[in-house]
């Protein structure tokens, strides 16, 4: 979400003449995008803010501006703590940040916009441009929470969940395809419930809607709540050729204790019988997931739970937190803190236990020829010898994961791939020779 508004603000202060700079140094503006999630971003913009005051001091023009959910949260508390900031706004201010920027490039005042703002179109107004040339794109399509769960900081510094609207989001999209995008994925915290409130279109029709995008090969979406998930989105899955074979499905815990602590709204077993449903339409879909270890109440047993969910549904991939107390969350005034060094505890052997599945899942492709996106060169696609030459490409499959192929051939072939566009933006067949830990080689067919 934050790459998403860096992008729009990016596109908001073209029209100032701002362009990206490659270093600091060079810079007139600098922007910190932040994330509230847990405490060790929030440590992270703090630490990081402290290292730019030299920049100031070298030239005195320099405007430092400070966005995103950690400036709705702090608000005028970083000016306060941090002298050199000029301008805090918060995650509804994306739309004002070149009228703010410019008032203080003329008047050398600070300001802090942290006002919420209901128009979620005028937040998103702006055409995004494809700077990067990127094959695959974020696009949001709704802000903001509802769904409290009692760890979260979201629904207080995003605010109330809002959906844009799907004629804005189908033309966004179809910009950025004329610009090169051949993917996107959908961002929302919840993209169950888009359009609920407006009453426009539903999710798996918005879905509909963009697949007929022509030139756009396929579309990702994160985040879906498990208790939102519904048949019709189960469905697109067998329905919807561009629609990609992953679903990001947050479950956190395995412990209904804990799950409705958390104010999560769904039981281990419902929970399961949704990914019993995904595999029924659709066999090969890779799922993944977020676990938080450590919250309040997290006993042995609960732990255990969690541990045991994980070998049931054999995830692709997991992301896995330590819990943290976060402001105004009520679980910060839950009793029964489980302690730092538990966590620690928790979170490594939960790490360990994956990586059996996630190898697993991996090997499983070996040997097999699969489809992928081509997103461009691999990090050492430099490896020329003398007579052959190969270019390493790197793209995902339909499930998300990563693969790294190489394009054999004689030297000159390879250089005119390398100069030209090559296969960036296609999708090739290849055959998978290799399963990394946390990705895949093969070779293109
Ligand atoms: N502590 C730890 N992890 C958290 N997450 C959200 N809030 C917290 C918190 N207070 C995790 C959840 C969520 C992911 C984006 O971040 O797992 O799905
Ligand atoms: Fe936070 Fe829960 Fe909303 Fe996700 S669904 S953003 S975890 S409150």
């Amino acid at each position: 979400m934050n790459v998403y508004d860096s992008e729009q603000m990016l596109a908001r202060l073209k029209p100032l003449g701002y362009q990206p700079s490659a270093s600091m140094e060079k810079a007139d503006l600098i922007i910190v995008n932040t994330c509230a999630i847990r405490e060790k971003p929030v440590q992270k913009v703090f630490s990081f803010l402290g290292r730019l005051p030299h920049l100031k001091h070298k030239n005195p023009d320099l405007i430092i501006a400070v966005g995103g959910c950690v400036a709705q949260q702090e608000g005028t508390a970083i000016l306060k703590r941090m002298p050199h900031v000029d301008l805090v706004f918060g995650t509804h201010a994306i739309g004002r940040l070149a009228d703010n920027v410019r008032r203080i490039a003329l008047k050398k005042h600070r300001i802090v916009d942290i006002e919420m703002s209901p128009d979620i179109d005028s937040i998103n107004s702006v055409a995004p441009e494809n700077y990067n040339q990127n094959v695959s794109r974020f696009v949001t399509i709704m802000r903001g929470c509802d769904n409290y769960c009692t760890y979260c900081v979201v629904p207080y510094v995003r605010g109330r969940e809002i959906s844009r609207s799907p004629h804005l989001i189908v033309e966004e999209i179809r910009s950025l395809v004329n610009s090169g995008v051949r993917e996107v994925v959908l961002l929302g915290q919840n993209v169950n419930s888009y359009g609920k409130k407006e009453g426009t279109v539903t999710f798996a029709q918005l879905l509909t809607q963009i697949a007929a995008i022509k030139d756009l090969y396929r579309i990702r979406f994160t985040t879906s709540h498990p208790a939102d998930l519904g048949d019709d989105l189960i469905a697109s899955f067998q329905t919807d050729a561009k629609l990609c074979h992953h679903i990001h499905l947050p479950v956190q815990s395995g412990s209904d204790k804990i799950l409705k602590r958390m104010n999560r709204k769904y039981t281990r077993a419902s929970y399961q019988k949704k990914i019993d449903k995904l595999r029924a339409v659709c066999p090969e879909i890779a799922i993944t997931s977020d676990i938080i270890v450590g919250f309040p109440g997290e006993t042995e047993h609960d732990f255990k739970e969690t541990c045991n969910l994980l070998e049931r549904v054999e995830y692709d991939g997991l992301f896995v937190f330590k819990y943290s107390d976060r402001p105004n969350a009520p679980a910060s005034r839950f009793s029964e803190k489980v302690s730092e060094g538990e966590k620690q505890e928790r979170l490594a052997a939960i790490l360990a236990l994956q990586e059996r599945y996630t190898v697993k899942k991996n090997r499983a492709l070996v040997g097999s020829e699969e489809i992928i996106l081509v997103e461009g060169f691999s990090k050492q696609h430099h490896d020329y010898d003398h007579h052959e030459a190969a270019i390493q490409y790197s793209g995902r499959l339909s499930s998300n994961k990563i693969v790294n192929f190489v394009m054999h051939g004689d030297k000159d072939t390879a250089l005119k791939h390398g100069e030209g566009p090559g296969l960036k933006g296609k999708l090739i067949r290849v055959k998978i020779e290799n399963a990394l830990a946390h990705s895949l080689k093969g070779a293109a067919v």
